[in-house]
């Protein structure tokens, strides 16, 4: 067939593979050997569990082997670590994390495309070592900013062809392209090129590919990455109203998008360094600081008004403080209401005017910054990984 010949050529491979695979055939960074000593009776273990859940994982880690330029250079960058998950089947679960947390790491060995070095998961009901056709069969995986698709195909032509690999009957195929591309609000670019589309129409296209199969697991990673904002609501909104069409379809999801893992997920798991820190609802991690009150000010230049004078005045738990056009804005966090008056008296003595003042709910940012000690850019500048 043509398009086997073409560029592309690289990718179809790919797409076969995830159904009908070489074993590992993406596995570009070798398993080293499987751990011996000590290591528990993971079949046994596996007898006792749940069908019940889509996803579960134990001790699950991942080490990459760096190659160096000489064999003494070689180092091991330890990409997860003992994450321990359960995700039930019909949940929209989240994996938040700045980059290089290990959130693309974790997706790749539950979609089989990387062994894990240690630990075990099952996805859909079968483990990804020993099974992994059984779990290609049940999953689609679509990754944000991926490039996929054939620029010559039309949008319609790309869908069909990848339902094909997946032996969706043609019919059915073309009934479910032409109900997805509707909800997505992309009816009317069914013919056009692929190559054509904007970044967001194709994002939008990809997202479609991996519903398209009805599989019941999705993996979407970072699916709204680099859309603007129409596109990443649109985006959200149709996994939305996909989930609630399909109750019993569990899909993971990642991003570092705090906004968006709160908007989104019946629960989060918030990954840094390759560790799990917390998995909960995001409501219920978000109560965890309810305790403290949270204020965001906006005022005039500080005069001198440092960020630690404020931390000084007691009851005032934590506070940041980022420059403005016209001055500064602080978050406060304060163990007593009444440290308010403290700091306002504070703002008095230094000439610094007041311009806004608003009390906030706490967020997923402010949960990442109680358990790691700092904000999610703070964390990637400071080169996690
Ligand atoms: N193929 C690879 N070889 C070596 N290191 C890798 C490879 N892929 C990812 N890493 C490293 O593993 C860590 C986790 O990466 P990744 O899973 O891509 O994080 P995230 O998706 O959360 O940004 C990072 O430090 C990254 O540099
Ligand atoms: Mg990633």
């Amino acid at each position: 067939m043509p398009w086997l010949s073409y560029k592309g050529g690289e990718e179809i491979c790919y797409i076969r593979n995830f159904i009908t695979p070489p074993q590992n055939a993406l596995d570009v960074n070798p398993t080293p050997s499987p751990r011996k000593l000590n290591e528990p009776d993971y079949k046994s273990l596996r007898r006792v569990m749940s069908s019940s859940l889509a996803i579960e994982t134990k001790d699950l880690g991942r080490i990459y082997k760096l190659r160096g330029s000489k064999k003494e250079t070689r180092r091991e960058l330890v990409a997860l670590e003992g994450v321990n998950l359960t995700v039930e089947r019909g949940e929209l679960f989240g994996l938040l994390g700045p980059n290089g947390a290990g959130k693309t790491t974790l997706i790749k060995v539950l979609t089989t495309l990387l062994s894990p070095t240690s630990g075990w998961a099952r996805v859909a009901g079968a483990d990804v070592t020993a099974e992994p056709e059984s779990v290609r069969q049940k999953i689609n995986m679509v990754s944000g900013g991926e490039s996929s698709g054939y620029g010559l195909l039309t949008v319609r032509e790309n869908l069909w062809m990848f339902s094909q690999f997946y032996g969706v009957p043609s019919k059915e195929a073309n009934e479910r392209i032409e109900a997805l591309l509707e909800m997505v609000g992309m009816k009317d670019r069914m013919h056009t090129k692929s190559s054509d589309l904007s970044t967001g129409l194709r994002q939008k296209m990809n997202i479609v590919r991996g519903f398209l199969t009805e599989p019941e697991v999705l993996f979407l990673d970072e699916p709204t990455l680099g859309l603007d904002v129409g596109a990443m609501r649109d985006v959200r909104r149709f996994i939305l109203e996909w989930l609630k069409a399909y109750k019993e379809r569990t899909l993971l999801l990642t991003t570092h998008y705090m906004m968006e893992a709160d908007e989104l997920c019946d629960r989060v798991a918030i990954i840094n360094k390759g560790k799990v820190l917390a998995c909960d609802k995001p409501s219920v991690l978000k109560q965890r600081l309810q305790k403290d009150a949270l204020f965001e000010i906006e005022v005039s230049p500080l005069n001198g008004l440092t960020q630690q004078m404020l931390v000084d005045q007691p009851e005032v738990a934590k506070a940041a403080v980022s420059e403005t056009e016209t001055g500064a804005k602080l978050s406060l966090s304060l163990v007593e209401e009444s440290a308010l008056a403290r700091v306002i008296n504070l703002f008095t003595q230094s000439d610094v005017k007041v311009m806004n003042l608003s009390k906030r709910e706490p967020t997923l940012e402010d949960v990442f910054v109680d358990l790691v000690g700092r904000n999610m850019a703070e964390e990637e500048s400071n080169g996690a990984g």
